[in-house]
């Protein structure tokens, strides 16, 4: 096989694209290529990545453009034009090469109150939740996101606007808004109503198009719309 042309972010805002060739080889992937150029090429290259089975979210770039997993990514898949171009995660500072700054997208988890809060204490029985309720599947259909930040770089309206939440933080009040042991109710309808809120979302569909785990934050979204626009309908808000 013909050597990979690659194109890899080098510096921090202001850096620019740094050429590399790189040996190719059946089942490579994205992550494989950037190891390759971290351990052989160049030992300065500044990357991120923990588990390489998908299942941390830490390996998240921007390939060809578009925001993904670098260790599930499969060369093969988006080797276009003969050129793979490898930048940091859009919408977040970059720190170096291809490291973002992961802080803003971990505090709107806080802003939009991501955090489970019970009444419950160790000495409490378990709260027995259906599996068939209703909120019990709205709840799981939302719940497996690893907070890789694919979906943020992928978002406009956080592009447009660098103040709105954006769809993980939201997907995940999504997920304790319908938790039937959590206690925060209206206020974290109230944190996720403002400006920086859900109805900032324009329903591009970006997010759920790359959510690697097959979420659909906009369908949590609509869902925050929704229960918004109902508290405030019967003054709870
Ligand atoms: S919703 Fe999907 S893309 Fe967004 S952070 Fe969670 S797992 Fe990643
Ligand atoms: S659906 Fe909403 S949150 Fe998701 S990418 Fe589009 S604007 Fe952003
Ligand atoms: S290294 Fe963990 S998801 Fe890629």
């Amino acid at each position: 096989m013909d050597p990979l042309k690659v194109r890899v972010w080098r510096g921090g805002a202001e850096g620019s694209f740094q050429h590399f060739v790189v040996p190719r080889h059946a089942s490579q992937t994205v992550l494989d290529v950037v190891t390759y150029i971290q351990r052989v090429l160049d030992p300065t290259l500044a990357y991120r990545f923990a588990c390489r089975v998908g299942m941390c979210g830490s390996c998240a770039m921007t390939v060809n453009g578009a925001a993904r997993w670098t260790c599930r990514t499969h060369v093969d898949k988006v080797y276009q034009k003969e050129s793979l171009e490898l930048a940091p995660l859009r919408n977040l500072p970059v720190v170096r090469d291809l490291v973002t700054d992961m802080r803003e997208f971990f505090d709107k988890w806080a802003r939009a109150r991501g955090s489970f809060q019970g009444t419950k204490t160790r000495a409490d029985d378990f709260e027995k939740i259906s599996p068939g309720s209703e909120k019990r599947k709205q709840v799981d259909a939302a719940i497996e996101c690893i907070g890789c930040g694919v979906c943020y770089s992928s978002c406009d309206v956080v592009a447009a606007n660098p103040d709105y939440l954006g769809p993980a933080a939201l997907n995940r009040a999504w997920t304790l808004v319908k938790d039937e042991r959590d206690v925060e109710g209206v206020e974290r309808l109230r944190a996720v109503a403002g400006d920086a809120g859900c109805h900032s979302c324009h329903t591009h569909m970006s997010c759920t198009e790359r959510c690697p785990k097959q979420l659909s934050p906009t369908a949590g979204i609509a869902g925050l719309k929704r229960e918004v626009s109902l508290a405030l309908l019967t003054s709870a808000l």
